[in-house]
């Protein structure tokens, strides 16, 4: 019905207004207003020049744009756009953080909330989830996706396009997701942002983009290409990923917008050798909307009159785009979204904020807990808050968040004033800035820890130092703020350190020498009462890390999924003529899937219900899970196997499964999985889905390097 619509409207436009429809520009996002500064876009508007803008929000203003789409001879509306990567009004963790809860229920609330906030705000779109694998922590955009696992990765997105789009377009609450970005983003070579990507068919297939092909299965509604090149040809002029994967062999029916300027990009990439090019090369690929490179709107027209791009092709991709305006009903009312009683009720709600802080607590890793001193008692008189992070609301607010003037985040400081009785009193010192080299704070900040049962310490990143453009050779903690953390340890107090960032860090001084760490990433707007209810055990840790940490920069790229080599390192003493570094060890410091709790979890009684299954056959595996601590609490129980032999190397072992268990203290729970010919295929030499008879090995445990459960089976044919 909505195709039949589609093309009534699409006989009534002419070339140019088609071409409209597949350009994007931005709002001037930090000006008073977008209206007032861009006459020229505005011009575009009511000329029907223009389908889509990015970065206008809110209920008046998407509507003061939105009238003059209905001033153009179409009266086509617009579709609002906008980076709600964590959260719109209400802060959520960025989303690596949330990865680290492994809560594929609380990971979709959160997206749905987001969703809800921004539907209400004259939203449309997200261009999120950024499903990118990552396994290079130089790489600063890796805070913005779900880690390095492909499993896990796709699990959560499925999850967050699912909370984006709601019950489906066309209800009042749902947003369009936008997946990106397509493709291998994540691999740019040396962790620098754009950079170049160099990788094989089989990586591709079997690591990168089965998170995409979840999140297509989840309904997503728009793509977005990227700005890198693949083997040489770029993302967006790239026909194999465009037309051939996504829109061929997947039916992705949607539409795929570029990523900012690359179409034009393409030009300096040395692809094209001007933007009229560009603009041919990338609509044949199959890129739709021309985000802000201007490429499109000033050349398709000529290349449909030279004959270089056909009319059907323009007309296949403003299908597309008129097809989403339908389901979002715009076309049955542009202003839909744009209601400020709605927007009123819903920014900002008691509601949102405390979905956002369960998201928190859920995103804390704990790190390391020695001599059980956390959580803190709640008799302690004096505690001393260190660190320039401690009281910063804006770093924990992390990178790519919707700025809004006077909207408070709870800091450290205040959610430990949140949660302390008048029994204890809180002492502060910063210590250091960030990342200065200036150790001046030092001697006040041992005062106020010598003055103190315990020393919380703050420490990490600034919120600009992960994100999009912000690769890093170095990703040692800044500054000198490791120095202090040894200041303040030679004082002899118990010292908590808690680390704030968008991406693994290097602290091995840390790791080994303080007694108890925990990884709060930058948490969002209810960062301070989260972390305040985790150091006091009103809530459990239960992270888990999604990405493994280096002991050292030159072990990047790691991740705990390598391939066998012909030449293993059995131990990491054993370097002669061995897969092994002579100057380190070839593990790392804190691996994918660890994270500690307060309290202790047993496995036992493993079973299989057979140990040869044939093709189309199924094994259950049972097993008993046991809180043998004090405290109840959550464990996630990961289920990694290893094909012993295939036609294609396979990795030393690969999460296959996972579920996120609670216990009371002492309880116990029979847990099951299910392993079938799915959970045992991969990409074979001919890039086919398929499982291969063998042996394989079952391991389940508490982290991909702490396994507790072994056996082995096989599959027969
Ligand atoms: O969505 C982003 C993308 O991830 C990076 N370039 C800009 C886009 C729009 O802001």
């Amino acid at each position: 019905k909505i195709d039949r619509k589609v093309d009534s409207v699409l006989r009534l436009m002419t070339l140019e207004e088609k071409i409209g429809q597949l350009n994007q520009y931005t709002g001037d996002r930090d000006a008073t207003g977008p209206i007032t500064t861009s006459p020229n876009k505005l011009k575009d508007i009511k000329d029907g020049k223009l389908g889509s803008m990015l970065n206008i929000r809110g209920a008046k203003e998407t509507r003061e744009v939105q009238e003059m789409a209905m001033q153009s001879r179409m009266k086509i509306p617009l579709i609002f756009g906008l980076d709600v990567i964590h959260g719109y009004r209400v802060t959520f963790p960025i989303p690596l953080a949330e990865a680290a809860s492994w809560d594929l229920a609380e990971l979709e609330n959160a997206a749905r909330v987001a969703g809800r906030e921004s539907a209400a705000s004259g939203i449309h779109w997200t261009f999120a989830p950024m499903v990118d694998i990552g396994r290079d922590p130089r790489w600063g955009r890796v805070m913005e996706g779900a880690g390095e696992d492909t499993y896990l990765g796709s699990k959560i997105a499925y999850a967050r396009v699912k909370g984006f789009q709601g019950k489906g377009l066309g209800n009042l609450d749902a947003i369009m997701a936008c997946v990106k970005h397509f493709a291998a983003y994540g691999a740019a070579i040396a962790g620098r942002d754009y950079a170049a990507v160099d990788m094989s068919d089989h990586s591709l297939w079997e690591y990168y983009l089965p998170p995409f092909k979840a999140a297509l299965d989840a309904g997503a509604a728009t793509f977005m290409n990227s700005f890198n090149t693949l083997n040489g040809i770029p993302a967006t002029g790239n026909t194999y990923l465009q037309r051939d994967i996504l829109k061929g062999k997947w039916g992705f029916k949607g539409f795929m917008v570029s990523d900012w300027g690359s179409i034009g990009e393409m030009v300096p990439h040395g692809y094209a050798k001007d933007k009229k090019q560009a603009a041919e090369l990338a609509i044949k690929a199959g890129s739709d909307m021309d985000m802000e490179s201007r490429s499109y709107l000033p050349n398709l027209g000529q290349l449909v009159k030279e004959n270089k791009v056909s009319i059907a092709l323009i007309d296949d991709a403003v299908r597309r785009v008129l097809r989403k305006k339908f389901e979002l009903g715009l076309f049955d009312d542009p202003y839909r979204f744009s209601n400020a009683t709605r927007q009123e009720k819903e920014l900002n709600s008691a509601e949102n904020k405390k979905a956002s802080l369960k998201m928190a607590e859920k995103s804390i890793v704990l790190l390391k807990n020695n001599n059980q001193t956390l959580p803190l008692s709640k008799s302690l008189k004096k505690i001393a808050v260190i660190g320039p992070l401690a009281k910063s609301e804006k770093d924990m607010q992390g990178f790519w968040s919707v700025s809004w003037q006077n909207d408070k985040l709870v800091s450290l400081y205040e959610g430990l004033q949140n949660k302390i009785g008048n029994q204890t009193e809180l002492l502060y010192a910063k210590g250091c800035e960030i990342s200065d080299t200036s150790k001046a704070g030092f001697a006040a900040a041992i005062e106020v820890a010598k003055q103190a049962d315990v020393v919380v310490m703050a420490v990490g990143e600034a919120y600009d130092m992960s994100g999009e453009a912000k690769s890093k050779a170095n990703i040692q903690i800044p500054g000198v703020q490791e120095d202090l953390i040894k200041a303040i340890q030679a004082t002899g107090k118990p010292v908590v350190v808690l680390i704030m960032a968008g991406r693994p860090l290097v602290f091995n001084w840390t790791a080994d020498n303080v007694n108890a760490i925990m990884y709060t990433w930058w948490l969002g707007s209810e960062a301070g009462n989260a972390i305040a209810n985790v150091l006091y055990g009103d809530y459990n840790p239960a992270g888990k890390l999604p990405m493994t940490f280096p002991r050292d920069e030159g072990q990047i790229p790691i991740y705990y999924n390598y391939l066998s080599t012909g030449r293993p390192s059995q131990n990491d003493k054993d370097t002669r003529y061995r897969s092994a570094y002579l100057d380190i060890q070839n593990s790392p410091k804190y691996t994918f899937g660890y994270g500690l709790s307060y309290t202790t979890f047993d496995y036992s009684n493993l079973k299989l219900s057979k140990t040869a299954m044939a093709m189309n056959d199924k094994i259950n595996i049972s097993f008993t899970l046991k809180n043998t601590g004090k405290f109840d609490g959550e464990e996630v129980v990961q289920v990694y196997l290893q094909d012993m032999f295939a036609s294609v190397v396979r990795p030393v072992k690969e999460l296959k499964d996972f579920q996120k268990v609670m216990l009371k203290a002492g309880e116990s729970k029979a847990i099951n999985f299910v392993i079938d010919k799915e959970k045992l295929s991969f990409f074979n030499q001919k890039l086919q889905w398929a499982a291969e008879p063998g042996d394989f090995k079952l391991m389940i445990g508490t982290a991909s390097d702490n396994i507790k459960l072994e056996s082995n089976f096989a599959l027969t044919n």
